[in-house]
């Protein structure tokens, strides 16, 4: 099951010159409109690639019904392009369309190519990476699809993916596709809690996982976790196992091993015919709340938007290799691992390790091994790196590489150069690009349509086709002009947004829709510059960002609060209840292995400081922002601190952290 081969073919790199400073990145290459874009012609006569950006915001429908006519294969055309009121929290697109999106990923892929490949697993065991073709990828999800049925998952039941990046779990997300179920990944990081309250929150009747997982040469007992989750699952009615390694684990009556019974099945499955709108996945985020919200994305919209981004911002040709690292158990996994690369019948990458496995030459001698054409990291991967030296980079062979991506968190600007001098040889763009799970794909990036691409580091720049935004300020008007700071907000729809929180449409209204009427809050602040490029500041709201993946410091809380000693409050910052005796490095231990039994490892604060009081306002809210700027050293930009309560808990903090650096 888990092996195969075959190898896709490379082509031309891009050629791109630097000039002095701020350092530009000019992309030589100009294309004509109908080359670059082939459903210009459905545009008016539009010409030129900033001409379609214009194009893309001020005729948004005429827009995305000819993009969603020429990407996406329906069963039944849409009749509606968009119906869509921000200010009420109503997205829609396409209705009227029926289509199914495992047949836009694969099967019209098989009809063209049918042995190109569609997967590279890079497995944690280097230099055993398995390639998957077209054909094959698409004969695993009918039989996943088949078996899934045969066990009685219908059309909207919700199936929770518990799985490292695999193959199995991609056809496991095309089966739920396939059938007209709704997928719901957790990654495999998460504790059974976690894991739990997921299930719980999707009512989820199925669960699948791997016997155990293995990543950085360490077994992870994934089916074990598994176990201790559906306990306080009642909806959980059958549980799939997949062996990644060959330990055995017990199987209780509601456990099923799915490789003997995929044999069993049909390598043809009958694909579901699903309106636009039917939910496509569940994807469980944090949110300023100790809940995590289950953002719901939908078919056509989600499906066209990642394909679409995927191909323009990273600029993705047939024939190149797509290296995303991101986990399928993220956004970024789900759009740019999955649908967007095989959407557009691409050669996409599934890495199952870590960057420094067994060393730290890993991404690169990946690359060089995979000819890897576009390399999708995140920053905090990129710093790690960067602390190892050039010469982990220079052994290997990187000429394949076309462009690199950054996503996750700002990329600061030694990061920036070291990818792009180190690692990209100053041939390569780094595109920036900035987007959440609630956006579905990137929403703005260097380079998507401006043929002269100048590309200032550390700014994600320029909004993708059909996106507007703006900036707010404190009152909530729009701030016009540019050189100005503001809350990042979308000023109209696009199909890839998330269309609800799951049960909870109350709560997607009040998050998205109602801090700006009309426009679509993203939470983050956003810089303008004098140029009018955009460059995020980071969240405005209690989520707080762990090496690139979004933590709510509520649910931190949550979990500490639940230690015997209940100190309460938490993010580095304890403050212990008067009389409680205790050690602080006794303490700190116990408060990280609470948190990852909770949530999960990567959620632990890497410091702990105890402190008297906590700076708040004079309401009680605390004033996260300035224990941010405290934690960042960046005293001077503290910030207004009039509505403080108490000024002196500030400086006690700081003389506090002074200390314990
Ligand atoms: C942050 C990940 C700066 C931002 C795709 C956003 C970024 C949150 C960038 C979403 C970037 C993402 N520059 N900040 N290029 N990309 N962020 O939902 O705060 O896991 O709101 O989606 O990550 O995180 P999420």
């Amino acid at each position: 099951m888990w092996l195969r081969c075959g190898c896709p073919s490379r082509s031309v790199s891009t050629s791109l010159r630097v000039l002095a400073s701020p350092l530009r990145v000019l992309g030589l290459r100009r294309c004509n409109t109908a080359a670059f874009m082939p459903e210009s012609a459905g545009f008016g006569g539009v010409s030129g690639r900033s001409g379609l950006q214009e194009f893309s915001v001020s005729s948004s429908e005429s827009f995305w019904a000819a993009v969603a006519r020429h990407r996406l294969s329906w069963i039944r055309p849409f009749t509606a392009v968009q119906d869509c009121d921000l200010s009420r929290g109503r997205i829609r697109w396409f209705e009227g369309g029926k289509l199914n999106v495992s047949v836009n990923c694969l099967d019209r892929h098989v009809h063209t190519c049918p042995d190109r490949v569609a997967l590279i697993w890079e497995r944690d065991e280097k230099g055993t990476e398995v390639r998957y073709t077209y054909r094959e990828l698409l004969e695993m999800t009918c039989r996943v699809g088949n078996l899934l049925r045969r066990h009685g998952v219908k059309k909207g039941d919700c199936v929770t993916i518990y799985m490292p990046a695999c193959p199995l779990a991609v056809a496991s997300m095309l089966a739920c596709a396939r059938i007209g179920a709704t997928h719901n990944v957790v990654f495999a990081g998460f504790s059974a809690e976690a894991l739990a309250d997921r299930i719980r929150d999707a009512q989820s009747s199925t669960v699948i996982t791997v016997n155990q997982g293995v990543r950085g040469g360490k077994i992870l007992e994934l089916k074990k976790t598994v176990d201790i989750a559906v306990q306080s699952c009642p909806t959980v009615q059958q549980v799939f196992v997949a062996m990644r390694t060959d330990n055995p684990v017990a199987m209780t009556a509601r456990d099923i091993a799915i490789e003997e019974e995929m044999l069993k099945e049909d390598v043809v499955c009958e694909p579901a015919t699903m309106n636009s709108e039917d939910t496509l996945f569940l994807l469980y985020t944090s949110g300023s709340t100790g809940k995590p919200k289950g953002l719901v994305h939908t078919q056509a919209g989600y499906l066209l938007y990642a394909a679409f981004t995927h191909r323009y911002v990273f600029n993705y040709h047939d024939g190149d290799v797509f290296g995303c690292m991101a986990d399928i158990g993220w956004i970024t996994g789900h759009s740019y691992a999955v649908y967007g690369p095989l959407a557009n019948g691409g050669t996409t990458v599934l890495f199952e390790s870590t960057p420094i496995y067994p060393d730290p030459g890993r991404y690169w001698d990946m690359v060089e091994r995979l000819q890897i054409n576009q390399f999708y990291g995140a920053p905090t991967a990129i710093r790690l790196l960067l602390r190892f030296g050039n010469e982990w980079v220079n052994k290997y062979d990187r000429s394949s590489l076309k462009t690199l991506g950054s996503v996750g968190e700002p990329i600061n600007t030694e990061a920036w150069e070291w990818y792009y001098r180190v690692v990209g040889e100053e041939r390569c763009p780094v595109v920036d690009t900035w987007w959440q799970t609630e956006t579905g794909g990137i929403c703005i990036a260097p380079k998507p349509s401006d043929p002269d691409a100048e590309i200032v580091p550390g700014m994600a720049m320029r909004p993708f086709f059909g996106i507007k935004p703006v900036l707010m300020d404190t009152e909530g008007k729009v701030i016009s002009g540019n050189d100005t700071s503001g809350a990042l907000c979308l000023a109209q729809p696009w199909p890839g947004m998330a269309r609800t929180i799951h049960n909870d449409h109350q709560r997607f209204i009040e998050t998205y829709c109602q801090p700006y009427p009309g426009y679509f809050f993203t939470g983050d602040g956003a810089y303008r510059s004098v140029e009018g490029y955009y460059q995020i500041t980071g969240r405005l709201d209690d989520v707080i960002n762990v090496s690139g993946h979004r933590i709510g410091t509520a649910e931190i809380e949550d979990a500490v609060v639940r230690t015997t000693n209940k100190p309460k409050g938490v993010f580095a910052f304890v403050v212990l209840k008067k009389n409680v005796d205790v050690e602080e490095a006794d303490l700190s231990r116990q408060l990280n292995d609470i948190v990852s039994e909770k949530i999960a490892k990567h959620a632990c604060p890497d410091f702990i400081q105890f402190v008297q009081r906590l700076p708040k306002t004079r309401s009680g809210k605390i004033m996260r922002r300035v224990l941010r700027k405290v934690v960042e050293l960046d005293l001077d930009s503290l910030g207004d601190l009039s509505t403080l309560d108490d000024p002196a808990a500030v400086q006690e903090i700081i003389q506090g952290h002074r200390e314990l650096l």
